[in-house]
Order: structure tokens, then sequence, then C-alpha cells
């Protein structure tokens, strides 16, 4: 029998190991779902025509394996496959299909680039759109090519082409980050694009984050720069071994193309007759009006390569319904709410012009442009006169599931306008479904949530004139989001920000990039449950990867943060001053006012002291340093006693009354003892039932509270909770179709009007984060061990719920539940992937452990558990 051969090597946390930013890369393998545990293995490297092999291992290890050879140097590439042992048989396992690790430019003296844009004039000061330029050059190669390499960013976004040909498939690049210290650029495979003779390089230039608009009341422009760049080194290698570099500088040329203007909120104006398909083609430049470039500045040590997967189109959709308007005008509807932009194929009279208007939502028939704000949401698109004629704007992204098609030449027919679906291209980690549909939809809408929102950082919402990475949003979402996607590369990457974004005496932003931005948000202040982020986000990660070196690289930031609100806090160790944002968002709180929590804002400031401070102490204990472990846990222990000294009252019951307040209590381990937890429990649960089973929480407390139901005793409140559909409550908008997750429980209020307030958006995954708890409760799948090396299946059925099913990729494989209860009788059917253990606790019986397989359990059970 052959053994199951191991799936081929991955290198950090990169999607194809072009490009790598150090010179010892980790290496990871998947063993194939019907393998049994590895016992050992050995990995083998080619480098240079040299073969090593690291000789048998005895490990169990195939995550992020440290590099056990010789460092990379920049640009090499070294092909590596592995083997492994199991205990399914004596002998090894195949060699792997074999996988190339490939060092990007590791030192910044490696640029000979230098970012050139158009040397014209441009109005820098005034809010008029600035037309977007193209870059090219020609080049002559006079020997072979075996290999060929684009390094490539900008200040703003970028779209490479060679000889005419599209360079890579990915959108927006470098994405977003604090470009001052960071400018990610991304590695391309360009071999087959280039050949012996006359060959162009070009590139479409737009104002992205960069110089473009960003932000509310107006926003600001030029935050990073005023320039408008490309920088980008193409590097030859020719049979002989020699290389020929063409790289951007002042032998460049650039002119304006076919767009007239570009913007990520308002959207692109494209004039086809402007178009030409051989600019970047060689002789492409013939009869255009291209102009030597003028060269910008750039430190190049804060070039850093990209490290996840880019933005890219992970899906298209067509109209489920097409309404043609009395003015001749379609409103289309994609059945789904999303964050792309549209593609069309229209063929027209020459000058035609087509808008399309994106809306999430209608009201009275029409696109509900209010929640955009000041963000226009319109690309424009005037005709060239050809048959067919294919275009989607380049530089922009729109969170819409409604659009709006006007001067459409003749009949608009299926296919001509589909939507396009953009975000960063996480791979696929968890699912989840259960028997009813609308807490099934729930997730999806979760899922789309997250979808629209993590666009090279984790943003707000995808739509109005904001779409930045509040800390807070991704702070109470981070679990439930590295559950869904493998987002752990755009999480590090982001905390890589927050970190530069951190203040001098620890104060974490309340979003990251920071953007110039008015009162309350300037000067920035230190805000719980926003800054947290810092201390919350690294551990999350360690408990989904089991990557100890995430809290690390974070651990600094994390410190930083509770150190200083130790020194707000003082000796008393109660954080009660200073601007709070409370329970965000809590259904008592008034529309315009959603800072104005039911909950004590400092209740909840001190709660989230105290978590931080217990976070720090986990990554403490893990980085090796006990001592310090145990300095935040006795902190931590301070903070909590503070915390019952002032909120806690001798009937019991918490200062603010209110759901959030128990939760957090509970939740976050603040009371002393079992009989103090379980009559929080019990209050909690009453506030719950007084309310109706109404959801009263906001970002703070809505994340936790069927948690904090759940280990009180009172599962069956969480479940009425969950399953309420009356507004305010999670189902509430699956009753009034939603795709995503709301702002606000009333984005779209229970009489049919819009919530008027200047902040609704139909997009925003914070209230989403209680799939967390349907991963773990409903279905009963979680993290026992950092990186489910130890998993915990607890499923708790409930809420009349006859079946629940989730899965999550880990780092080991795949491990999955699904139950289903019929009659009396409730069959659970669990996978532990290969290395891993588990621990079953089923409901009525006594706890099962598990290893890697299958394992199918029937239990009786009692009419009213
Ligand atoms: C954002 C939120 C954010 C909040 C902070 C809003 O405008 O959309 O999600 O956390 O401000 O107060």
């Amino acid at each position: 029998m052959t053994l199951p051969t191991p799936g081929p090597v991955t290198f950090e946390r990169s999607p194809n190991g072009l490009g790598l930013g150090t010179a010892h890369p980790r290496i990871s393998w998947r063993l194939p779902e019907s393998s049994g545990s590895q016992l050992a293995y050995e990995l083998e490297f080619q480098r240079a025509g040299l073969t090593t092999v690291t000789g048998r291992v005895a490990a169990a290890g195939r995550h992020l394996v440290p590099w056990p050879a010789a460092p990379l140097a920049s640009r090499e590439r070294v092909r590596v496959r592995v083997r492994v042992w199991t205990d399914d048989e004596p002998g090894a396992s195949g060699w792997s299909e074999p996988a190339w690790a490939e060092a990007a430019l590791l030192d910044p003296e490696e640029w000979s680039a230098v970012p050139v844009g158009g040397a014209w004039d441009e109005d820098t000061d005034s809010s008029a759109e600035r037309r977007p330029a193209r870059i090219r050059r020609e080049f002559v190669l006079d020997k072979p090519v075996v290999a060929a390499r684009l390094y490539a960013t900008a200040h703003g976004v970028y779209e490479a082409e060679i000889n005419g040909r599209r360079v890579g498939d990915d959108a927006l690049s470098p994405g977003w980050s604090v470009y001052g210290r960071r400018l990610q650029y991304l590695t391309y495979d360009v071999t087959s694009y280039l050949a012996v003779g006359r060959n162009a390089i070009g590139a479409w230039l737009g104002d992205g984050w960069y110089r473009g608009r960003l932000g509310f009341h107006g926003g600001t422009r030029n935050v990073y720069g005023t320039d408008q760049s490309l920088l980008a080194q193409l590097e030859i290698t020719h049979d002989d071994g020699t290389m020929t570099v063409i790289a951007t500088d002042s032998s460049w040329q650039a002119a304006v193309g076919p767009v007239i203007t570009s913007s990520l909120y308002d959207g692109e104006v494209h004039d086809g007759r402007a178009d030409s398909a051989d600019w970047s083609r060689p002789g492409g430049a013939d009869g255009g009006k291209w102009a030597p470039v003028v060269s910008h500045e750039r430190d190049m040590s804060t070039l850093v390569p990209a490290e996840g997967p880019p933005i890219r189109c992970t899906a298209v959709l067509t109209p489920v319904h097409s309404l043609r308007r009395d003015d001749g005008s379609y409103l289309l509807d994609f059945g789904q709410n999303l964050v792309g932009r549209l593609a069309i194929t229209v063929s027209g009279p020459r000058g035609t012009r087509v808008v399309l208007r994106h809306a999430e939502v209608l009201v009275n028939g029409d696109l509900a442009t209010g929640p955009l704000r000041q963000a226009r949401a319109v690309d424009e698109y005037v005709l060239r006169g050809e048959e067919n004629e294919q275009w989607e704007p380049r530089f922009t992204i729109h969170g819409f599931r409604y659009a709006t098609v006007t001067g459409w030449p003749g009949e608009l027919t299926e296919g001509s306008v589909v939507a396009r679906v953009y975000h960063t291209d996480m791979p696929l980690a968890g699912t989840f479904e259960c028997s009813d549909p609308l807490v099934t939809r729930l997730h999806e809408n979760v899922r789309w949530s997250m979808r629209g929102n993590f666009v090279g950082i984790p943003t707000d919402c995808p739509a109005r004139d904001e779409r930045l990475g509040w800390t807070g949003d991704v702070q109470v979402f981070a679990p439930t989001a590295l559950f869904l996607y493998d987002c752990a590369a755009l999480l590090d990457s982001w905390l890589t920000d927050v970190g530069h974004e951190q203040l001098p005496d620890g104060t974490v932003p309340w979003f990251v990039p920071v953007i110039p931005s008015p009162p309350p948000w300037t000067p920035i202040r230190p805000g719980a449950g926003w800054g947290d982020a810092a201390a919350l986000i690294p551990v999350a990660l360690y408990q989904a990867t089991g990557d100890a070196e995430l809290l690390r690289r974070h651990y600094a930031a994390a410190r930083a943060w509770v150190d200083l609100i130790t020194s707000l806090a003082g000796p008393g160790r109660l954080w009660n001053t200073g601007f709070q944002l409370g329970d965000w968002l809590d259904p008592a709180a008034p529309a315009d006012e959603p800072a104005a929590s039911e909950t004590d804002p400092y209740l909840i400031a001190t709660a989230y002291f105290a978590w931080s401070a217990r976070h720090v102490s986990i990554a403490a204990d893990v980085l090796g340093d006990p001592a310090e472990a145990e300095r935040y846990r006795e902190l931590a222990d301070e903070i909590a006693k503070a915390f019952r000294s002032r909120y806690l009252l001798s009937s019991g019951r918490l200062t603010s009354d209110t759901q959030a307040s128990y939760a957090v209590a509970i939740v976050f381990g603040l009371l002393d003892g079992e009989a103090a937890v379980s009559h929080a429990g019990r209050r909690l649960a009453e506030l719950v039932r007084e309310n109706g089973h109404h959801i009263g929480t906001g970002f703070i407390g809505t994340p936790i509270v069927c948690d904090a139901l759940t280990v009180t005793g009172h599962l069956d409140a969480a479940y009425r909770l969950l399953m309420q559909t009356e507004c305010p409550s999670w189902l509430y908008p699956v009753t009034q179709g939603a795709t995503t997750i709301w702002e606000r429980w009333d984005s779209l209020r229970p009489n049919g009007t819009l919530n008027p307030a200047g902040m609704t958006s139909f997009n925003h995954f914070a209230l989403g984060s209680v799939a967390d708890w349907m991963h773990r409760v409903i279905a009963g799948l979680a993290p026992a061990a950092p990186g489910y090396r130890k998993i915990e299946f607890r499923p708790q059925p409930g809420g009349g719920l006859t079946s629940a099913a989730a899965s999550h990729e880990t780092p080991y494989g795949r491990a999955a539940i699904s139950w289903e209860i019929a009659d009396e009788e409730m069959s659970v059917t669990m996978t532990v992937p290969p290395n891993c253990t588990a621990t079953a606790h089923l409901p009525g019986v006594p706890p099962v452990e598990m290893g890697s397989g299958t394992l199918r359990m029937r239990i009786r059970r009692n009419r009213d558990s």
C-alpha cells in the first residue's frame, strides 16, 4: 500500500512562495484527510543544482516548521519537498509535489527604482479630481529570457501591463498601510510576458488611499503625499546568467489615459474613446502625448513584501432582478449586499455615456444614497462605439446590492452587467449551518460582511465616506473572523500598523491607519474596547493559529497599551476618566448619540482594562517570561477587585443593571466565586426576559452576551435572544431580507424607513460577532489549545434546532462536527485532524477523549433536555 503523500509545502503565509520577506521562511504542509498521525518528516532542498535533506526528523509538527537550511539570499529560489512517516504504515510516504520558496529583495540597497509619475502641473489644493496618469517604457532584449520578476508598488494604486497583457489579477494593490512606515510591494512572475526584441511595460495609476480623498465630513486628500507614482523593478534573467533590470526612473514616460477621474469613494469616469489597447505594447506610444516622467522620493527601507493574499475578484454575481423604469434607466438587484464593482459589456453609438450608481438598500423603490454620505459611488463609461466593449472601473470599490444603469444603449440583456466581488482573497476556513434557515442566513450574512470589510485592512463599513480600520470593530470580531477565513496574514499586517500608529505613551488610535479627522477623534485619546485591539487580537491570533511568533511581534504594543491604562487608572485600578464610547450603539442609545449607552462607560473601561491585562499575562507566559506573566496576572486580579468594589453592589447587582454589564463581568472573569457568578447570570437572564428576549447590547456586550448566559446555565435565554425576530435582535434584519450584518439593530426601522442618523450602514460586521458563539456553542467546535492541537466538541442544542454543523481548517487539517436530533436520539459525527486530540462533551454523557479520525456517537436524550 502506498502511503498518502503530503500536499506541497507552503512558506509563511504566502499564497505561492514568491517574494518572501525573510531569509528563513517557516514551512508548512498538509496531510491528506485520511492520513494517520505524522511521526516524522524529512525536507529536501534543491538550490543551484545541489540537493540537501534534513534527514528524518522525529516530530509531529508540520505547521510553520523553522527553516532548517542555509538562509535565502535576495531573489534566491529553492525547491522544497517533504515526505512523512505516519502511524499508518512503517515506510515513508512519497515526496510531495515540489514547491518553490523565493526571496524578495531583502535589502533596500537592491532597489534601483524610484517612484515616477506624470510631470504636469496638478491642482493639489482644491478638491477638484486630478486626472490619473499612465506610465510606460520600452526596451529591447537581445538574449533569451529564462526568468523575469516584476517587483511593484505605488504611491497610490496601480495595475501593470507588459506587452499589452495585464500583470497579475490583484486589485487595488498595494492596499492600504501606514505608507510612511511600510509600503507593501508585490512580486510577479512575468517570465512568459517577455521575448527577445522590443518589449514594453506600463502601468495604470490611481489615487487610492495615498492621495485620494479619505474620511468623513468631506475628508482629506493627499494624506500621504501629493504625487501619484509607480515604483517598479523588472528583473529579467537571461540564459547566460546575466540580468537586465528595467526600473522606474527618468527614462519612463507618462500621459493621461482614458480615465478621467478615479476615487475610492466617488467612483471612476472612463472615456473609452481615449482608450487604445496598444499603449503598453511596443510602439504603443506612437501618436500619444507621452512626456518624460518626474521622479519622487521614497525611503527604500520602508518597502516590505506583501505577506498574504492580495485583494482580488472572488465571485461574479448576475442580477436576480432587473427592472426597466419609465425614464429608460434600469434598476438591478444582485440579491446580495456585496463589495466590489460592476463590469459591463456594451455596444452602442460612440460617445454614449453609461452611468452606474450603487446603493445598499432601496427606499420607495429607488436607491437610498443617503447612507453613503459624501461618497458618490458613481461610475461612468463613455463608449468608443464598437461591438461588445468591456469595461470595469479599476481603482474604486463600492458597497451595494442595488444599482441603476442610465444611458444604456438599447436593451440591457442578461450578462451585460455583472457584479464582481472584491476583497482580500483569504482562504476559506470555516463553515456553519443549522436547521433554522434564518439562523443559517444570519451566519451567511456575517460571512458576507467579513468579505466586504476585509479589503487589505479590516474596515468598519464599505460604502460610505469612511471605510476605516476602526480598532474596536475588529477587536470584537477577530475570533469570528479567524474561524471563517484564514485572515492571519491580514491581521498580522494590520497589527504591525497598529504598532506604528500607537502614540509614544501607548495610546492606540481609534482607527488604523490614522487619517486626519475632526473631534472627538482628534486629538487621539485612549478608548476602551477600541484600543484593547492591541492586547486582545494577538492572543486571538495565537489561539487560532498556534503561532507564538505573532504574539512576539505584537507584544510590545499590547504591553504599552496596558501600561498606559495602568498609569491612567492609578493605584485605584479604575479606569474612570476620559472620553469613552461605552457599549457603542446599544438599542437604548439615541440614534444620534450612539455612545450614550445604557451601561456606564467607565464600568466597561475598567472591565476591558482587566481583560487586556489578563491577555498580556497570557502572552508573556507563552513568550517565556513567567515573571512578567505573574505581574500582569496580579494586575488583572487587582483590577477585578477594584471593579467589584466600585461596580458590584452588596445586593449582587451591578451599578449599571444592564445586559452588557453582566456580560463583561461574567465573561471577563471579574466576579469572585461561583455564587457571585451565578447570581450575575441569573440577573442577566432576568434582564433578558424582562426585555422580552430582545437584545439590549451594543458593540461591547453583543459578542459575549450569549456566552455569559451559557456559562451561567441560561442556555435557553441565550437561544431565545438569538432566535428573536422582533427589533432589536439578530434575526430582525434577516426577516427584513438583510444579506449582510447591519451597523445598527435598526438600520432599517420596523416601519420600513431608513434610520435617519448620519451613521447608518448595512454592512458592518461588529454585531455579527455572535457567530463565534454559534460555532462554539450551537455546533460545538472550539480550540482547547492554541492552533486546535486540542479541540473541544461541546454542542449545546437548544432553540428548537434539530441539527447543526461546523467545520474549520485548522493548521493540522479539517476539524468538523455535525449533529442531528431525531425522536429522542442525538447523533453526532466529529472529525479530528491527524496529530490532534479532542474531548467530546455531549449532553448527558461523560466526556469522551478522541484521537484523530472520525467518531460517530448516538446518545439518548431526555424529552426535556
Ligand atoms: C464606525 C464604527 C466605529 C465607530 C467608533 C463609526 O463611524 O463606523 O464602526 O467603531 O465609528 O465610534
